[in-house]
Parts: C-alpha cells; sequence; structure tokens
C-alpha cells in the first residue's frame, strides 16, 4: 500500500495519488495507525468532498453556517482573506469539544494556498498523555474538563461584525468531557483539551484537581516533542482523528489567501480511560 509515515504513530502520507475518493479503504486504515493523514496533489470539488467524508462517518453540516460553500452546506470554506477569517483556529483545539458528542474525523482540503509559507500544527496528544509528569497521572485519574462555547460565541460575532448569537449559552451548555480520554480504535489513552473551549478542570465530585492547571496542561502538550507542523500546497489534503490530535492555523500572512474547504464526521461521548 501506498502509505509513508512521517512520524511514528501520529502522521502518514498515502503517496499514490490516486484520487482520494479511490483510496478510502487506505485512507481508513492510515488513520488506524496515525492521528493524521496527509494526500497531495488532489482535486477536490466540494460535493466530491462531502462524499467522501460520509464514508469516514455521518457527515456534520458546516460549523458556522455563515461560512458553507455554495453548493454544500457539509463544507466550510476555511477562508483568511474573506469578510469572516475563522479566528478561533489560531488557538489550540480538538473540532467542536463544546458539543456533548464532539466531531471525530476533519478533512480538509487546500483549494488556494500559496505554494509555500502556510501551516496547520498538530500536537500528538497519545505522545503527550503518555509523557506527562508523574503526579498528574494520580491526579487526572476521573478528571473532567470544562469545554465551553463562550470564546468562540465571541470571536465568532467579532470576524462577522454581528452581536454575540443571544441563544448560544442554551444551543451550547457548557459539557465535561474527560481530561484523559480514551481512543476506541486503538485502546489508547490521549489527553482531551482546548486553548479555545477547556476553562476548567475539576474532579468527578467537582472539586478543583490538586496540581493541574489548564494552562500547565495546554504547555505541556504543545510541547516542540509533540508537534507536526503541515505545510500546505495547493491541492493537499489532511485528514486527521480529534480524538488524538489537537491542531491550530500557523501564522496567518495578511494578504495572501489561504482558502480550505472543510468537511467533518461527527464521533460520540468522549470516554473516559485511566491514565499510562
Ligand atoms: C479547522 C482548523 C486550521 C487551519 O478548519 O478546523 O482548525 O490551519 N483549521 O486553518
Ligand atoms: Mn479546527
Amino acid at each position: 500500500m501506498g502509505t509513508t509515515t512521517i512520524q511514528d504513530g501520529f502522521v502518514a502520507e498515502i503517496t499514490s495519488r490516486e484520487p482520494v475518493t479511490e483510496v478510502v479503504e487506505d485512507v481508513r486504515e492510515a488513520l488506524l495507525a496515525h492521528a493524521v493523514v496527509v494526500l497531495r496533489e488532489q482535486d477536490l470539488p466540494a460535493l466530491a468532498q462531502a462524499a467522501f467524508t460520509r464514508l469516514l462517518g455521518p457527515l456534520e453540516p458546516a460549523s458556522d453556517m455563515r461560512n458553507h460553500h455554495p453548493d454544500s452546506t457539509d463544507v466550510m470554506v476555511v477562508d483568511n482573506s474573506g469578510r469572516t477569517p475563522i479566528v478561533g483556529n489560531q488557538w489550540w483545539h480538538s473540532d467542536r469539544s463544546f458539543l456533548p458528542e464532539p466531531t471525530h474525523y476533519t478533512v480538509l482540503f487546500g483549494r488556494t494556498v500559496p505554494p509555500s509559507g502556510t501551516e496547520t500544527v498538530f500536537a500528538d496528544m497519545v505522545a503527550a498523555c503518555r509523557r506527562m509528569p508523574a503526579p498528574w497521572r494520580t491526579a487526572l485519574r476521573g478528571a473532567l474538563g470544562v469545554h465551553s462555547y463562550d470564546r468562540l460565541a465571541h470571536l465568532r460575532a467579532e470576524s462577522h461584525r454581528a452581536p454575540v448569537q443571544p441563544d448560544y449559552a442554551v444551543r451550547f451548555p457548557p459539557v465535561r468531557h474527560p481530561v484523559v480520554r480514551l481512543h476506541e480504535e486503538s485502546g489508547a489513552a490521549a489527553l482531551y483539551l482546548s486553548e479555545l473551549c477547556l476553562t476548567g478542570v475539576e474532579s468527578e465530585r467537582g472539586t478543583p484537581v490538586e496540581g493541574v492547571s489548564v494552562d500547565g496542561l495546554h504547555a505541556h502538550a504543545t510541547a516542540g516533542e509533540f508537534l507536526y507542523r503541515h505545510p500546505w500546497r495547493p491541492g493537499d489534503v489532511v485528514i486527521w482523528d480529534n480524538c488524538r490530535v489537537m491542531h491550530r492555523a500557523g501564522e496567518l500572512r495578511p494578504g495572501v489567501a489561504r482558502i480550505l474547504h472543510r468537511t467533518t464526521t461527527a464521533g460520540g461521548p468522549p470516554l473516559p480511560a485511566v491514565p499510562p
């Protein structure tokens, strides 16, 4: 099979250059062993991207309906140059962690990107979990993270130059997810964090967790040793498992158009794992 490992257990590239729609089984297989899968030199019309994504799991509608593609409400246009840049993407996050059942896979297609100089950065949450400070192993047993839509609601309103949607807190009340999360396909434990959404960490009883802070968790999990920086080229398709990685957009250059098409699949409720 034409799959090459870029970082062991973390990032792989499918090197066959066949259209992504022709190598769905290879993609599925690569996603079992790796958190991020890259394909190059693709041409993926919006409807084909939606159809392909549906083969990976239940397709979710675009997460911000003000930015969907003209051909499909299931494809979100991530455009730094338009009137509504997706600002939240510059914070470390896992897609839609503010939902009781967050996104499983995200597929991003590089529609219009400069030949070099733009990145999406990924952090390996399984490696970060494996190498966490020893005292956290006990402290994080059964710990829950509080994921809130607050910051995203304000960032989105700002980028749309619109008032914060008044019903957001009713539509998206804060949810609690395990801080150490089970990756169901492999049985691995992964840290489940987000600079965008995670507002607190508490024990099962709702009391503070001694010796662990939200900032400390993020600082550990985004250390250089856990990172892969994807250098975007036109026609790239990047697929990732939101249970196993956090990600964020790299530096965006004003005046340089970078347009990505994004589709996602729904996942189930995050399950807890015992810290390794
Ligand atoms: C996303 C995202 C990162 C980027 O689309 O979910 O976080 O580099 N994108 O734009
Ligand atoms: Mn994202």
